[in-house]
């Protein structure tokens, strides 16, 4: 049947319903046949589900109500789902706040933790009573008390004869008001974000708490299972969770960390199906993704796929070349380079798959057919004079545009993201530059700059770097010297903290001399002086464009179906469980079972090695209540969600409001969905719930923590 998903549903969408007059509101239901495919796709605002929303998820299957999922006056979905440490969603799941997220977003306090005596990572950690549960400096979870409309209050005093500068001041003026007027509790915080590129503003109610305490972890070997190459694809067999426990001040309020914290007691927790998901189900990802770009002309479409992502892709793969090597030949060197290596093979792969994905799906060419569409429409509207210009001067911008966005993000790619000794020089530059500006930030610049230096010698190999530098470099610079690794300081941690001994005429001297340092300097000059200027010049007036095009095409189709883009706010997006098709002849289902880990398995193996404990365990069936119908334990499985970085951690849950799964990834050729949604091949992964209690319960014996959750048959 998802043969039949044969079209671009944002897109087509659009179009179809811009061939209607009326506008469509919840009347989805009387259209016949539905339609499921066009009713997918979108991050949405939760506090705005009424209406369309609520009607496709109840035709997706969902017996939610909008107000289920978000109510201001009594508890809902909402108040279970926290923003966790800014870049990763996570979920209450008892009532004595245990919070669930991915192993990958918890996995720098799982390595804080970790040492050799006590190596976490390796093999994973259990607090078997509260007692045991481990403080986490630093880390915080936000939840969403209210969200509120506040584009009218935004807009006020916004004229035509502005310019955009004065209209951002004035907005920024009228959107502080707003948060000084908003009625809150002490404890509470507010922020606004611009959504639909500026032509609406929500203020957001927020509660931060920041005693969150780690609760447990599987071993790396379930926790990060099939590590990079499985990132990105399925079939996944990845348990990629790890818990926390929010604890509260003895008024259950948000407090700083103190060992007399409670656990805090949540406005709401997720109950836990042990029912599970079938193919067609309906399910709801409730989470804070990060960035998308659902909008863009053809032209930029282009630009990524053609000519920002494949430089990135060159830049990190001869980059990875060196360390992926380099770290098979000595255990300390993969230690070192672990999670470097982990951040730059992530988006490597990614931009692969995106690109994947947009060739694919023919998505330069539909939507060049959809601007097709809108050019017709604004003539029929009457609105070529106020919108015929943006599409032209797009192609226009993006001719500017591209060769400096290309150069400015290659230099960060060289310069702060995959070698070390430029990244030191960058530095350095940044101290000098603060030095010289007022001689007052002496101190400071120097000590931040010292912080950088012990935090990059910490997990350093001066042999990788430079073969890095020797890999990467041509592909930015003709003028490449690798001599100066045998004569630079900053290879060496001692030698570098040597240089920055004395007045700072002195050091800035000594830095001015340094082999390396001589090398960079006219680099870095020429991005701080040239390219950067030039490259926020032209990206400003691609981003005013940009939101005149959203503008005009809600205003030329306006019955469309538009969602904003993420920008890191609390989304719903809903969809249904769902294989895919990722190449001809080639049908992934969508439910992965523990049978697949034993296939996967390499013993001894970084990424394939599965715990004996856990083989164990399969070898006996000992599955307890967690195995499916047909006495398998599910690991993963796939759906139609719209999801992106940032719902990394995400709870997948189920028509009646359960949790039945945790968002951790998204499938390759899919990945594209960050700028083209496609329900035909854009799926998000997640954990099974019942293998994380399996886990849990039979592999961890922390039935503790099973035993304070409301484990639930909703099927039943
Ligand atoms: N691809 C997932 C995400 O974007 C998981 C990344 C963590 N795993 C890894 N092998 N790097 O965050
Ligand atoms: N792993 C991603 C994250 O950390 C989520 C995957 C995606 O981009 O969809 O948020």
């Amino acid at each position: 049947m998802m043969k039949n998903f044969k079209f671009y549903a944002l897109l087509l969408t659009i179009f179809l319903l811009s061939c209607k007059t009326t506008k469509i509101t919840p009347s989805v239901a009387e259209s016949s046949p539905i339609d499921l495919k066009t009713m997918q796709g979108g991050m949405w605002i939760p506090s705005l589900l009424e209406g369309m929303n609520e009607t496709e998820m109840i035709n997706l299957g969902s017996k939610l109500t909008a107000k289920d999922i978000y109510d201001v006056n009594h508890s809902s979905l909402k108040d279970a789902i926290g923003h966790f440490n800014g870049g990763c969603t996570s979920e209450i799941i008892s009532n004595q706040g245990l919070v669930l997220t991915n192993h990958h977003c918890g996995f720098s306090q799982i390595q804080s933790h970790s040492s050799l005596e006590n190596d976490y990572l390796k093999d994973g950690f259990w607090a078997m009573n509260l007692e045991d549960e481990l403080p986490n400096e630093g880390l915080f979870i936000e939840f969403i008390v209210r969200i509120e409309d506040i584009t009218k209050q935004a807009f006020m005093g916004i004229t035509d004869n502005m310019t955009e500068a004065q209209k951002q001041s004035q907005i920024t003026k009228n959107t502080n008001a707003a948060q000084k007027s908003i009625v809150k509790e002490a404890w509470q915080d507010t922020k606004v974000k611009a959504f639909y590129k500026g032509n609406q503003y929500f203020l957001f109610v927020t509660e931060l708490f920041e005693d969150i305490r780690l609760v447990g972890a599987p071993p790396s070997s379930i926790g990060k299972f099939g590590n990079d190459t499985d990132n990105w694809v399925f079939p996944r067999h990845t348990g990629d969770f790890s818990m926390f426990r929010i604890y509260a001040d003895k008024n259950n309020k948000p407090a700083a960390y103190s060992k007399d914290n409670v656990p805090y007691t949540p406005k709401h927790y997720l109950p836990v199906s042990l029912d599970g998901i079938e193919e067609g189900d309906f399910t709801l990802v409730f989470g804070f993704p990060g960035r998308t770009n659902e909008y863009l002309p053809a032209v930029a479409i282009e630009h990524i796929t053609k000519q920002f992502n494949p430089s990135n892709i060159a830049i990190r793969a001869a980059a990875l070349k060196v360390i992926d090597a380099k770290m098979k030949t000595s255990d300390a060197i993969r230690i070192k380079y672990a999670s470097k290596q982990a951040r730059i093979a992530n988006y490597w792969k990614k931009w692969i798959g995106e690109n994947l994905g947009i060739e694919k799906s023919n998505a330069v060419a539909k939507r060049r057919a959809f601007e097709a569409t809108f050019t017709k429409a604004l003539k029929e509207k009457g609105l070529e004079n106020k919108y015929g210009n943006i599409l032209p001067q797009f192609k226009q911008l993006y001719s500017d545009f591209s060769s400096i966005n290309i150069k400015r993000r290659n230099f960060i790619e060289v310069f702060l993201v995959n070698n070390e000794l430029m990244q030191m020089c960058f530095r350095a530059y940044q101290m000098e530059q603060a030095i010289t500006k007022n001689p007052s930030n002496f101190e400071k610049a120097k000590t931040s700059f010292i912080g950088r230096l012990k935090g990059i010698h910490k997990n350093y190999d001066v042999s990788v770097d430079k073969s890095v530098f020797n890999n990467i470099m041509p592909l930015y610079t003709s003028n490449i010297d690798a001599s100066i690794y045998n004569l630079t300081a900053f290879t060496s941690l001692d030698k570098s903290l040597k240089l920055l001994d004395g007045t700072a005429d002195q050091i800035i001297r000594n830095l001015n001399q340094d082999a390396a340092y001589k090398y960079a300097k006219p680099l870095i000059a020429e991005f701080y002086n040239k390219i950067n200027p030039a490259y926020q010049t032209k990206n400003n007036a691609i981003n005013t464009l940009q939101a005149k095009y959203m503008t005009a095409l809600m205003e030329a189709l306006p019955n469309a179906r538009y969602f904003p883009d993420a920008n890191s706010t609390l989304r719903v997006t809903y969809g249904q469980v769902h294989g895919y098709s990722p190449r001809d002849a080639v049908y992934y289902n969508p439910v992965s079972y523990l049978d697949g880990v034993i296939e996967k398995y390499v013993p001894g193996d970084y990424e394939f090695d599965v715990p004996k404990k856990l083989r164990d365990l399969y070898k006996a069936k000992d599955y307890g209540q967690y195995a499916d119908k047909n006495g398998k334990i599910p690991v993963c499985f796939l759906g139609t969600n719209h999801t992106t970085g940032g719902n990394s951690g995400s709870p997948a849950i189920d028509a009646y409001g359960n949790l039945v799964g945790l968002n951790f990834d998204r499938v390759w050729e899919g990945t594209m969905s960050d700028m083209n949604y496609d329900p035909e091949i854009c799926r998000n992964i997640m954990v099974d719930i019942r293998y994380v209690l399996f886990i849990v319960d039979k592999y961890a014996g922390a039935k503790r923590l099973i035993d304070e959750m409301t484990l639930v048959h909703p099927k039943k």
